[in-house]
Protein backbone atom coordinates (compact mmCIF):
# COMPACT_ATOMS: atom_id res chain seq x y z
CA UNK A 1 0.00 0.00 0.00
CA UNK A 2 1.24 3.05 -0.95
CA UNK A 3 2.18 6.38 1.99
CA UNK A 4 -0.46 8.58 -0.20
CA UNK A 5 -3.12 5.74 -0.43
CA UNK A 6 -2.47 5.12 3.33
CA UNK A 7 -2.80 8.63 4.56
CA UNK A 8 -6.17 8.97 2.86
CA UNK A 9 -7.86 6.21 4.21
CA UNK A 10 -6.49 7.81 7.57
CA UNK A 11 -8.18 10.82 6.90
CA UNK A 12 -11.45 9.29 6.05
CA UNK A 13 -11.20 7.61 8.70
CA UNK A 14 -11.68 10.53 11.19
CA UNK A 15 -14.68 10.92 10.22
CA UNK A 16 -16.22 7.82 11.11
CA UNK A 17 -18.63 7.40 14.00
CA UNK A 18 -16.93 6.93 17.29
CA UNK A 19 -18.42 3.92 20.02
CA UNK A 20 -20.91 6.06 22.79
CA UNK A 21 -19.28 7.06 25.19
CA UNK A 22 -21.07 4.31 27.82
CA UNK A 23 -19.57 1.34 25.64
CA UNK A 24 -16.52 2.46 25.72
CA UNK A 25 -16.44 2.91 29.31
CA UNK A 26 -17.80 -0.86 29.40
CA UNK A 27 -14.76 -2.21 27.40
CA UNK A 28 -12.57 -0.50 29.88
CA UNK A 29 -13.99 -1.88 32.97
CA UNK A 30 -14.14 -5.09 31.46
CA UNK A 31 -10.33 -4.92 30.85
CA UNK A 32 -10.02 -3.87 34.46
CA UNK A 33 -9.22 -6.50 36.65
CA UNK A 34 -9.98 -4.72 39.83
CA UNK A 35 -13.82 -4.46 38.19
CA UNK A 36 -16.34 -5.96 39.61
CA UNK A 37 -20.36 -6.35 38.64
CA UNK A 38 -21.69 -3.64 40.51
CA UNK A 39 -19.46 -0.98 38.55
CA UNK A 40 -20.98 -2.97 35.61
CA UNK A 41 -24.41 -2.40 36.87
CA UNK A 42 -23.81 1.05 37.65
CA UNK A 43 -22.89 2.22 34.21
CA UNK A 44 -25.38 0.29 32.14
CA UNK A 45 -28.06 1.05 34.65
CA UNK A 46 -27.62 4.79 33.82
CA UNK A 47 -28.26 4.23 30.33
CA UNK A 48 -31.91 2.87 29.85
CA UNK A 49 -31.64 1.98 26.02
CA UNK A 50 -28.95 -0.29 27.18
CA UNK A 51 -30.75 -1.72 30.10
CA UNK A 52 -33.81 -2.41 28.41
CA UNK A 53 -31.64 -3.82 25.69
CA UNK A 54 -29.74 -6.01 27.62
CA UNK A 55 -33.04 -7.57 29.36
CA UNK A 56 -34.66 -7.83 26.56
CA UNK A 57 -31.85 -9.98 25.27
CA UNK A 58 -30.94 -11.94 28.02
CA UNK A 59 -35.15 -13.00 28.56
CA UNK A 60 -34.91 -13.98 24.53
CA UNK A 61 -35.00 -17.88 23.84
CA UNK A 62 -31.39 -17.14 22.42
CA UNK A 63 -29.99 -17.89 25.88
CA UNK A 64 -32.90 -19.73 27.11
CA UNK A 65 -32.72 -19.59 30.34
CA UNK A 66 -36.13 -20.75 32.32
CA UNK A 67 -36.82 -18.14 35.07
CA UNK A 68 -37.35 -14.12 34.25
CA UNK A 69 -34.53 -11.76 34.26
CA UNK A 70 -35.43 -8.67 35.53
CA UNK A 71 -32.34 -6.78 37.11
CA UNK A 72 -29.27 -5.60 35.53
CA UNK A 73 -27.03 -7.32 38.11
CA UNK A 74 -28.54 -10.85 37.31
CA UNK A 75 -28.24 -10.62 33.85
CA UNK A 76 -24.24 -9.73 34.51
CA UNK A 77 -24.21 -12.73 36.79
CA UNK A 78 -25.88 -14.76 34.58
CA UNK A 79 -23.95 -13.94 31.58
CA UNK A 80 -20.47 -13.01 32.68
CA UNK A 81 -18.51 -9.39 31.53
CA UNK A 82 -17.39 -10.84 28.70
CA UNK A 83 -20.48 -11.38 27.10
CA UNK A 84 -22.43 -8.28 28.18
CA UNK A 85 -19.25 -6.50 26.42
CA UNK A 86 -19.81 -8.63 23.33
CA UNK A 87 -23.79 -7.88 23.58
CA UNK A 88 -22.98 -4.22 24.09
CA UNK A 89 -21.06 -3.38 21.19
CA UNK A 90 -22.95 -5.75 19.05
CA UNK A 91 -26.07 -3.48 19.20
CA UNK A 92 -23.70 -0.42 18.88
CA UNK A 93 -22.24 -1.35 16.18
CA UNK A 94 -24.88 -1.95 14.30
CA UNK A 95 -26.89 1.59 15.46
CA UNK A 96 -23.79 3.27 14.49
CA UNK A 97 -24.14 2.76 11.04
CA UNK A 98 -28.49 1.91 10.46
CA UNK A 99 -29.37 4.46 7.81
CA UNK A 100 -26.25 6.33 7.42
CA UNK A 101 -27.11 6.48 4.01
CA UNK A 102 -30.63 5.27 3.05
CA UNK A 103 -29.99 4.42 -0.76
CA UNK A 104 -27.42 1.96 0.34
CA UNK A 105 -29.48 0.30 3.33
CA UNK A 106 -30.49 -2.92 1.48
CA UNK A 107 -27.12 -3.56 0.30
CA UNK A 108 -25.93 -3.17 3.66
CA UNK A 109 -28.77 -5.30 5.67
CA UNK A 110 -27.56 -8.05 3.16
CA UNK A 111 -23.45 -6.93 4.14
CA UNK A 112 -24.52 -7.17 8.10
CA UNK A 113 -26.40 -10.21 7.99
CA UNK A 114 -23.52 -11.90 6.37
CA UNK A 115 -21.70 -10.77 9.67
CA UNK A 116 -24.22 -11.88 11.91
CA UNK A 117 -23.66 -15.38 10.23
CA UNK A 118 -20.11 -15.11 10.49
CA UNK A 119 -20.24 -14.28 13.78
CA UNK A 120 -22.93 -17.07 14.73
CA UNK A 121 -20.44 -19.60 12.61
CA UNK A 122 -17.29 -18.25 15.08
CA UNK A 123 -19.33 -18.46 18.09
CA UNK A 124 -20.69 -22.26 17.16
CA UNK A 125 -17.24 -23.44 15.52
CA UNK A 126 -15.49 -22.04 18.82
CA UNK A 127 -17.83 -24.47 21.01
CA UNK A 128 -17.20 -27.29 19.02
CA UNK A 129 -13.16 -27.07 19.78
CA UNK A 130 -13.97 -25.55 23.07
CA UNK A 131 -12.28 -22.71 23.09
CA UNK A 132 -12.48 -20.58 26.10
CA UNK A 133 -13.54 -16.72 24.82
CA UNK A 134 -16.87 -17.92 22.70
CA UNK A 135 -18.00 -13.83 23.20
CA UNK A 136 -14.69 -12.48 21.59
CA UNK A 137 -15.29 -15.14 18.63
CA UNK A 138 -18.88 -13.59 18.64
CA UNK A 139 -17.73 -9.93 18.11
CA UNK A 140 -14.28 -11.02 15.97
CA UNK A 141 -16.97 -12.87 13.19
CA UNK A 142 -19.28 -9.27 13.71
CA UNK A 143 -16.74 -7.18 12.35
CA UNK A 144 -14.35 -9.19 10.63
CA UNK A 145 -15.96 -7.18 7.18
CA UNK A 146 -16.31 -4.08 8.94
CA UNK A 147 -13.60 -2.38 6.73
CA UNK A 148 -16.58 -3.28 3.87
CA UNK A 149 -19.12 -0.93 5.43
CA UNK A 150 -16.74 1.59 5.64
CA UNK A 151 -16.09 1.47 2.20
CA UNK A 152 -19.68 1.70 0.86
CA UNK A 153 -20.17 4.32 3.35
CA UNK A 154 -17.46 6.65 3.00
CA UNK A 155 -15.36 5.45 -0.37
CA UNK A 156 -18.45 5.57 -2.27
CA UNK A 157 -16.92 6.31 -5.81
CA UNK A 158 -13.96 3.46 -4.96
CA UNK A 159 -16.58 1.12 -3.82
CA UNK A 160 -19.10 1.32 -7.16
CA UNK A 161 -15.62 0.42 -8.99
CA UNK A 162 -15.09 -2.31 -6.76
CA UNK A 163 -18.79 -4.04 -7.16
CA UNK A 164 -18.32 -3.27 -10.75
CA UNK A 165 -15.61 -5.37 -11.42
CA UNK A 166 -16.46 -7.85 -8.90
CA UNK A 167 -19.44 -7.83 -11.38
CA UNK A 168 -17.78 -7.75 -14.75
CA UNK A 169 -14.87 -9.58 -14.49
CA UNK A 170 -15.69 -12.56 -11.87
CA UNK A 171 -13.59 -11.81 -9.38
CA UNK A 172 -13.18 -11.71 -5.55
CA UNK A 173 -13.89 -8.79 -4.27
CA UNK A 174 -10.90 -8.51 -2.20
CA UNK A 175 -8.78 -8.53 -5.35
CA UNK A 176 -10.87 -5.76 -6.99
CA UNK A 177 -10.58 -3.91 -3.63
CA UNK A 178 -6.67 -4.34 -4.39
CA UNK A 179 -6.54 -3.07 -8.18
CA UNK A 180 -8.66 -0.07 -6.99
CA UNK A 181 -7.62 1.15 -4.16
CA UNK A 182 -4.20 -0.99 -3.64
CA UNK A 183 -5.36 -2.27 -0.33
CA UNK A 184 -8.52 -4.27 1.05
CA UNK A 185 -11.46 -3.95 3.79
CA UNK A 186 -9.04 -6.21 5.90
CA UNK A 187 -6.34 -3.16 6.41
CA UNK A 188 -9.72 -0.65 6.81
CA UNK A 189 -10.91 -2.66 9.11
CA UNK A 190 -7.61 -2.86 11.09
CA UNK A 191 -7.38 1.21 11.34
CA UNK A 192 -10.93 1.11 12.46
CA UNK A 193 -10.20 -1.29 15.71
CA UNK A 194 -7.37 0.71 16.40
CA UNK A 195 -9.73 3.99 16.33
CA UNK A 196 -12.17 2.23 18.79
CA UNK A 197 -9.17 1.05 21.03
CA UNK A 198 -10.51 -2.37 20.64
CA UNK A 199 -8.64 -6.04 21.59
CA UNK A 200 -5.46 -6.31 19.90
CA UNK A 201 -6.56 -9.90 19.37
CA UNK A 202 -9.92 -8.35 17.49
CA UNK A 203 -7.35 -5.98 15.45
CA UNK A 204 -5.46 -9.02 14.71
CA UNK A 205 -8.30 -11.02 13.43
CA UNK A 206 -10.03 -8.37 11.67
CA UNK A 207 -6.83 -7.49 9.62
CA UNK A 208 -6.06 -11.75 9.08
CA UNK A 209 -9.06 -13.60 8.35
CA UNK A 210 -8.27 -13.75 4.78
CA UNK A 211 -4.76 -15.07 5.78
CA UNK A 212 -4.74 -16.39 8.97
CA UNK A 213 -1.34 -17.62 8.90
CA UNK A 214 -0.02 -13.59 9.41
CA UNK A 215 -2.35 -13.77 12.27
CA UNK A 216 0.46 -14.55 14.65
CA UNK A 217 -0.55 -15.47 18.47
CA UNK A 218 -3.79 -15.30 17.40
CA UNK A 219 -4.07 -18.02 14.18
CA UNK A 220 -6.97 -19.87 15.84
CA UNK A 221 -9.20 -17.04 15.98
CA UNK A 222 -8.26 -16.13 12.91
CA UNK A 223 -8.80 -19.15 11.02
CA UNK A 224 -11.97 -19.67 12.82
CA UNK A 225 -13.56 -16.28 11.70
CA UNK A 226 -11.73 -17.42 8.10
CA UNK A 227 -13.94 -20.89 8.28
CA UNK A 228 -17.13 -19.14 9.71
CA UNK A 229 -17.12 -16.82 6.80
CA UNK A 230 -16.95 -19.21 4.64
CA UNK A 231 -19.81 -21.57 6.14
CA UNK A 232 -21.94 -18.34 6.18
CA UNK A 233 -21.77 -18.37 2.69
CA UNK A 234 -22.48 -21.83 2.18
CA UNK A 235 -25.56 -21.38 3.86
CA UNK A 236 -26.84 -18.07 2.29
CA UNK A 237 -26.61 -16.08 5.50
CA UNK A 238 -26.48 -12.91 3.97
CA UNK A 239 -24.31 -11.60 1.01
CA UNK A 240 -20.72 -10.49 1.40
CA UNK A 241 -19.66 -9.05 -1.58
CA UNK A 242 -18.64 -12.14 -3.84
CA UNK A 243 -20.39 -14.11 -6.27
CA UNK A 244 -17.83 -16.70 -6.13
CA UNK A 245 -17.11 -19.04 -3.06
CA UNK A 246 -13.39 -17.17 -1.64
CA UNK A 247 -10.92 -20.76 -1.02
CA UNK A 248 -11.02 -21.93 2.38
CA UNK A 249 -7.08 -21.54 3.28
CA UNK A 250 -5.19 -25.04 3.33
CA UNK A 251 -3.31 -23.30 6.40
CA UNK A 252 -6.22 -22.68 8.30
CA UNK A 253 -8.51 -25.73 8.30
CA UNK A 254 -5.24 -27.62 8.99
CA UNK A 255 -4.71 -25.49 12.34
CA UNK A 256 -8.48 -26.00 12.79
CA UNK A 257 -8.49 -29.89 12.94
CA UNK A 258 -11.89 -30.22 12.58
CA UNK A 259 -13.24 -33.44 10.95
CA UNK A 260 -15.06 -33.04 7.68
CA UNK A 261 -18.26 -35.02 9.08
CA UNK A 262 -18.48 -32.69 12.34
CA UNK A 263 -19.64 -30.17 9.27
CA UNK A 264 -22.83 -30.73 9.09
CA UNK A 265 -23.87 -30.53 12.50
CA UNK A 266 -21.60 -27.56 13.17
CA UNK A 267 -23.80 -25.96 10.01
CA UNK A 268 -26.71 -27.17 11.20
CA UNK A 269 -26.09 -25.53 14.48
CA UNK A 270 -25.17 -22.48 13.01
CA UNK A 271 -28.79 -22.41 11.27
CA UNK A 272 -30.69 -22.26 14.65
CA UNK A 273 -28.87 -19.85 16.05
CA UNK A 274 -28.74 -17.58 13.35
CA UNK A 275 -33.10 -17.73 13.14
CA UNK A 276 -32.47 -16.91 17.06
CA UNK A 277 -30.50 -13.76 16.84
CA UNK A 278 -31.88 -12.55 13.88
CA UNK A 279 -35.13 -12.01 15.63
CA UNK A 280 -33.81 -9.47 18.42
CA UNK A 281 -31.18 -7.80 16.19
CA UNK A 282 -33.35 -6.46 13.67
FE1 LIG B 1 -13.47 -10.36 4.42
FE1 LIG C 1 -16.81 -11.97 5.12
Amino acid sequence: MGTADLQKIIARIDDLPTLPRTVLRITELVNDPKSSAKDLARIITDDQVLTARLLKLVNSSFYGFPQRISTVTNAIVLLGFDAIRSLLLTTSVFDLFAGRNKKSNQDQEKFWDHSLGCAVGAKVIGNHLRHDKIEELFVSGLLHDIGKIVEMLFLRDEFMRIVAIVNKQNTLMITAEHQVLGYSHAEIGKLLAGKWNLPVKLEQVIAHHHQPAAAGSFVMEASIVHLADILCRALNMGYGGDNKMPPLDKFAWESLRIRTDALESIMETMQDEYRDISTFIS
